[in-house]
């Protein structure tokens, strides 16, 4: 079965058959999912991922139902292959929202409906995927295009290198020192074929990028430590100077964005901004998943009834 919960999950060609279909008009991917369901469990709260997806189920002529540990509470009421098995009887693709991402795994593990990653503590695939979108829409191609990732090396960070560097973009990454990816992460990026540069250093790499991109530094379930990432990250701020460094790259943030932290609203209002394209384009990058897994060969409905 095939499964969505990283970027590492597709080819470079079934990548890049998504990005091209997520450029196209509706109409022409079909109603994929006429007359089907797909479940969409939030344990964090959305606002871009649970209405893109939502409504990209619609346009391929699905029927969303959102669901949250109100209802099903994972893992406590029953186990998680248990409710994977039972969304199974109604739903064509499940999609999920995390913490740990051994939850995406142990629901793609049982092998009886095709999982989405709609964001977890280690990936975030379809943001990275509506993120080559836009960068495909403003340069054309991710081939050849530097871009560099500013902040915290997190879930948004992992998918991004993954997408870029698949589709032939060159990956720079800045963190704090001791702060980059780890090694199971660079060993996961090297394994997809991809080498990225690392810096602590923002004028090491900033300059001479096509976009600079950053998210927050205090990712969902991370309240408790604000203080002490606040403090790691001091310095590491895009602001106009940044960006100075960089005169001719677009400025690029899944959002939600703590403004005044990671970023400036200058920054983020201004004329390089491109943070209402990328939201955008997360509708059709999520419609563009879902229409290539419910159309996907290996993705047969489950049918336990004899
Ligand atoms: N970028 C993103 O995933 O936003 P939400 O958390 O609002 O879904
Ligand atoms: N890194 C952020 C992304 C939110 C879309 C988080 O995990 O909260």
């Amino acid at each position: 079965m095939k499964h969505i919960l990283d970027i590492d999950d597709l080819s470079a060609t079934e990548l890049g058959t998504i990005v091209e279909h997520a450029g196209r008009p509706v109409a022409e991917l079909g109603r994929a999912l006429d007359g089907h369901g797909v479940a969409c469990y939030f344990a964090k709260q959305s606002a871009r991922t649970r209405n893109s997806t939502e409504m990209a189920v619609v346009q391929l002529g699905g029927h969303p139902v959102y669901i949250t540990d109100a209802e099903v509470s994972l893992g406590k009421r029953e186990t998680v292959a248990d409710v994977t098995r039972t969304l199974a009887c109604y739903h064509r693709i499940l999609c999920a929202r995390v913490y740990g991402h051994e939850v995406l795994e142990e629901m793609a593990g049982v092998g009886v409906v095709p999982v989405i990653n709609l964001l977890s503590d280690a990936a975030h695939p379809l943001q990275a995927i509506a993120d080559v979108l836009t960068i495909v829409g403003e340069y054309g191609t991710v081939e050849g295009r530097v871009v560099t990732y500013v902040g915290d090396a997190n879930n948004v960070a992992r998918s991004l290198a993954l997408a870029v560097g698949l589709l032939g973009g060159e990956v720079r990454i800045v963190t704090p020192p001791g702060q980059g990816f780890s090694e199971v992460d660079t060993d996961r990026i090297r394994t997809a074929g991809i080498s990225f540069d690392w810096s602590d250093r923002i004028e090491d790499l900033v300059p001479g990028s096509d976009v600079v991109y950053t998210d927050t530094w205090i990712s969902m379930g991370e309240e408790g430590i604000r203080q002490e990432k606040l403090r790691s990250f001091e310095g590491f701020r895009i602001d106009r100077d940044v960006m100075a460094s960089a005169p001719e790259a677009i400025f690029m943030h899944c959002l939600p964005a703590h403004r005044g932290e990671e970023v400036t609203d200058d920054v983020l209002d201004g004329p390089r901004s491109r943070i209402w394209a990328q939201a955008t384009n997360r509708l059709h990058a999520a419609r563009a998943a879902l229409w290539f897994l419910s159309t996907h060969s290996d993705n047969k409905p489950w049918s336990p009834v004899r």
